[in-house]
């Protein structure tokens, strides 16, 4: 079984919107200390591109949490396979996540960074896939809203493959 990939964003619309994401980010939070939560592995190239284009003072941290196989349906689980180095709390977070798919890591996660005493916690995801949506989650700031179809590239992968191209695509399996 193999599957081919069709591309949906280029890589100059990709970085078109993280621009604008990063906008609105630098208004809403009007100079405010920030900790850039990554979630690896899918959010890596996505945070840093975002960061870099930051006004205020930046913190970068990172997480691990696993809710997938290698397949492209949710096991239901959630562990957290790498936790924060730094504490958070009383700080301005923002995680940031590749895809909001059932949505339970960002929910989860936002409690939980809650629990840990942060000032505020917002959530920033590339992509969307409202259809696919489970639990109630506010992301506060979403690049692309996408049909139901899996998605690769720019750091997300299929199976650990893909995460080095520099657009987003669709897998299609033959
Ligand atoms: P959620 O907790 O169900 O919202 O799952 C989010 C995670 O599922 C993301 O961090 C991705 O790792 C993975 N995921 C969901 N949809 C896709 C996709 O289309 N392509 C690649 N990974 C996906
Ligand atoms: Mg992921």
């Amino acid at each position: 079984m193999g599957e081919t990939i069709r591309e949906m964003y280029t890589e100059e619309q990709v970085t078109s919107k993280i621009a604008e994401l990063a906008a609105q980010i630098n208004e809403d939070m009007k100079g405010e200390p920030v900790t850039i939560i990554c979630i690896l592995k899918g959010a890596s190239f996505f945070a840093c591109d975002l960061a870099k284009r930051l006004t205020m003072p930046v913190v970068m941290d990172f997480m691990m949490v696993s809710s997938y196989g290698d397949g492209t349906v949710s096991s239901g689980n959630l562990r957290v396979k790498k936790d924060l180095e730094e504490s958070i709390e009383g700080k301005n977070v923002i995680v940031v996540e590749d895809i909001v798919d059932s949505g339970r890591t960002l929910k989860y996660l936002k409690q939980d960074l809650k629990d840990r005493g942060a000032k505020s916690v917002k959530l920033c995801a590339l992509l969307s896939k409202p259809a696919r949506h489970e639990v109630e989650v506010d992301v506060e700031y979403i690049g692309f809203v996408i049909p139901d179809e899996f998605v690769v590239g720019y750091g997300l992968d299929y199976a650990q493959k893909y995460r080095n191209l520099p657009y987003i695509g669709v897998v299609e399996f033959d």
